[in-house]
């Protein structure tokens, strides 16, 4: 597919619902329960509205944002996301080097399959997320291997201590640890582009089953059918704050909490010295009933000093969606699924298409709304409905 042709997120969520299985596109697409959260993150853009400003000069328009002392082209960036050879044969490669190519953070998950020993080829600034269980024995070793792969920014995900009721995947029979199931090999049967592409290339060049390489400190981790001693997520409820106290002692990079919804936890975040947090419902594929992203941003960012981080993610899908979250205060906007539909459809090409497609918006939107650069966008650009 000429991803070229495709001109919007939504047109590349229509192409990737065509190429892949009913179930893998469930796992990406899907929500929990009643998908109250994941509709809530889409419905929060509308209760923000543009008040533009005429006659401002806006030939000379950037969008480029620093943080850290690093400059990064776009004001977005890709979010984390496991288990997403099921859409791409080696997918992290191709999300890793369109990110690098366009200068963009790319946040590799913990539950990724592609070591990142090779990973840091595509991408050297690549920054990783980690399923953490409230262990330091786990913890330390795989700090040591974060470093030697020169990575800076540890992205810790809160929102996950349990695993989610999703019940999309319950009904298509998807599981991870992964289970083959006759309903599975006839979902892919029927989609024979991915058969080709996905599975018969991952059986064929790797010569094995997909092994999630990066949870833990050893590379070889477990294979994505397995479930290891004490579960894949075991260990996750007891992580807490004196975890991160701890962590921010032993490690001498940025440290970012991602799943944050409550002012509080901010708040606790930056007087710990920790570099910054996501606001983040995990795209409505945690808590059902949280609120939106958006609209949980403004408490978040009023709570900490303007020198503190706040980032957001969850449903953005217009360069006016980004935009929005940077006049109420988001220091970088991070996106999932779009990404992803992205590397499904065309691989990094889809990638890169997807980032362009966003960037090309933001730019023509932040003229439109009379605003040279993306650092002037403020709470005067815009009203909040209710
Ligand atoms: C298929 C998929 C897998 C995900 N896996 C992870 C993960 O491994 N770690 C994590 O912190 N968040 C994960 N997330 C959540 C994303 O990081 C991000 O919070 C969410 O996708 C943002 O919403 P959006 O998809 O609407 O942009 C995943 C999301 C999707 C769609």
């Amino acid at each position: 597919m000429n991803p070229g042709k495709l001109l919007s997120v939504g047109d590349f969520e229509r192409a990737a619902k065509s190429v892949l299985p009913r179930a893998v596109f469930g796992y990406v697409n899907g929500g929990t329960e009643d998908c109250q959260t994941l509709a809530a993150n889409r419905d929060a853009f509308r209760s923000v509205q543009f008040r533009p400003r005429g006659l401002v000069g806006v030939a000379d328009r950037t969008q480029a944002v620093e943080l850290w002392g690093r400059r990064y082209r776009h004001p977005f960036g890709i979010a984390p996301m496991g288990v997403t050879a099921m859409c791409r044969h080696r997918c992290e490669w191709d999300l890793a080097k369109a990110a690098s190519h366009a200068e963009i953070p790319f946040v590799l998950s913990g539950l990724s399959t592609l070591a990142m020993e090779t990973v840091r080829k595509a991408d050297a600034d690549f920054w990783y997320q980690g399923y953490l269980p409230g262990d330091r024995e786990v913890i330390e070793p795989l700090m040591r291997r974060l470093q030697a792969n020169g990575v800076n920014v540890l992205v810790v995900t809160i929102d996950t201590p349990l695993g989610a009721n999703r019940e999309n995947n319950q009904r298509n029979g998807f599981t991870i640890p992964f289970k083959f199931s006759r309903g599975l090999l006839w979902d892919g049967i029927c989609h024979p582009r991915w058969s080709a592409n996905v599975f018969a290339r991952t059986l064929l060049s790797d010569r094995e089953i997909p092994r999630f390489r990066n949870v833990v400190a050893d590379a070889r981790g477990y294979r994505i059918t397995e479930e290891p001693k004490g579960g894949l997520r075991g260990g996750r409820d007891r992580l807490d704050w004196s975890h991160l106290a701890w962590m921010r002692e032993a490690w001498p990079g940025r440290i970012v909490l991602k799943g944050v919804a409550h002012p509080g936890d901010a708040q606790i975040a930056e007087r710990m010295g920790l570099d910054g947090v996501i606001v983040s419902n995990h795209g409505g594929r945690q808590l059902d009933g949280a609120q939106g992203s958006l609209d949980a941003l403004p408490d978040v960012v009023a709570a900490v000093a303007s020198t503190f981080p706040v980032m957001v993610d969850g449903g953005f899908r217009r360069g006016t969606d980004i935009l929005k979250a940077l006049a109420l205060g988001a220091r970088m906007v991070f996106l999932g699924r779009p990404f992803l539909y992205g590397a499904s459809v065309a691989g990094q090409a889809g990638v890169a298409r997807v980032i362009d497609i966003l960037g090309t918006e933001i730019d023509r939107n932040l003229g439109l709304l009379g605003c040279r650069d993306v650092a002037e966008l403020g709470s005067d650009f815009i009203v909040s409905r209710g």
